[in-house]
C-alpha cells in the first residue's frame, strides 16, 4: 500500500510514522508513507498556499492551485482509490472505515488547515472526508496520523503477530477484555486465577465474557443491534 499524505506543515507528521509498527511496516515493504508539501506546488512566487475568504469572516482558506497540481502530480504517476480530506465536518472515523482503507492500494490524504480549503476542491478532487471525531484540531495532520497508524496495523504483514490486529478492541464491535502480565501478585494485588489455570476453554470463554460485561458497562451503544 501507499499513502500520500498532502499537508501545509509536514513538520508535524516527521515523527509519527518513524517509530513501532509503522516503521517496521516501512522497513518491510508492506507499506510507502510519503508526506508532501503543498507549498512545494504553489504557482505563487511567494509559495502562498491560502487567500482570504470572498465575503469576508475570520480565517484564510486553502487555494485550489497548489492542491490541485499536487494531486494531478501524483495521479499521473498511479491511480488512486482514494482520495481523503480531514475535515471536522466528515464523517466520523472508526475501525470499519480503518479495515476497509487497509484494503486499498494507494491513498492520497489532504490535510485541512486554517479555515480549511476552497469548496471547489472538495467538490471536484476529493472522494471521501473524514473527521477523526467532535472537535476542532488545529489542522488535519494530527487525524491523519490517527488515521494512518490505524490503517497501516490492519495491513497483513505489518504486525508480527497477525492474529493480535484481530483481537482488537472494535474488531467484532466489543471492547477488549483486560489484560495482565507477570508478577502474578503485586501489592496483594492478583491477577484472576483463571488465566493461571492453562485451560484454554475456561481462559477464552473467561475473555469473551469479560469482553461483553465491559462493553456493556463502559460502551452500551456498541451492541446495539449484537445481542
Ligand atoms: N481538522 C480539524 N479538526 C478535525 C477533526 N476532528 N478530524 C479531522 N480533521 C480535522
Amino acid at each position: 500500500m501507499r499513502i500520500d499524505i498532502l499537508t501545509v506543515v509536514p513538520e508535524l507528521l516527521e515523527s509519527p510514522f518513524k517509530h513501532s509498527i509503522l516503521k517496521r511496516a516501512q522497513d518491510n515493504g508492506v507499506v510507502e508513507i510519503h508526506v508532501h508539501n503543498i507549498r512545494d506546488f504553489s504557482t505563487d512566487k511567494h509559495r502562498k498556499v491560502d487567500d482570504y475568504a470572498f465575503s469576508g469572516g475570520a480565517g484564510m482558506v486553502m487555494t485550489i492551485q497548489p492542491i490541485e497540481a499536487a494531486i494531478n502530480h501524483l495521479k499521473a504517476q498511479r491511480d488512486y482509490d482514494e482520495v481523503i480530506y480531514t475535515s471536522p465536518d466528515g464523517e466520523i472515523f472508526n475501525q470499519q472505515i480503518a479495515n476497509q482503507c487497509s484494503m486499498y492500494q494507494n491513498i492520497i490524504i489532504l490535510c485541512g488547515h486554517y479555515k480549511g480549503v476552497d469548496q471547489r476542491v472538495r467538490d471536484h478532487l476529493i472522494t471521501r472526508e473524514i473527521s477523526i471525531g467532535d472537535y476542532v484540531l488545529t489542522g488535519g495532520e494530527m487525524a491523519a496520523a490517527v488515521m494512518v497508524d490505524s490503517i497501516v496495523r490492519l495491513i497483513p504483514g505489518a504486525m508480527s503477530d497477525e492474529t493480535s490486529a484481530l483481537t482488537d478492541s472494535f474488531q467484532d464491535n466489543l471492547l477488549s477484555p483486560p489484560v495482565y502480565t507477570r508478577p502474578a501478585e503485586y501489592h496483594g494485588w492478583k491477577v484472576p486465577e483463571i488465566l493461571l489455570s492453562g485451560n484454554d476453554k475456561q481462559v477464552n470463554d473467561w475473555k469473551e465474557k469479560e469482553a461483553w460485561e465491559r462493553t456493556k458497562r463502559l460502551r452500551p451503544d456498541l451492541l446495539k443491534g449484537h445481542e
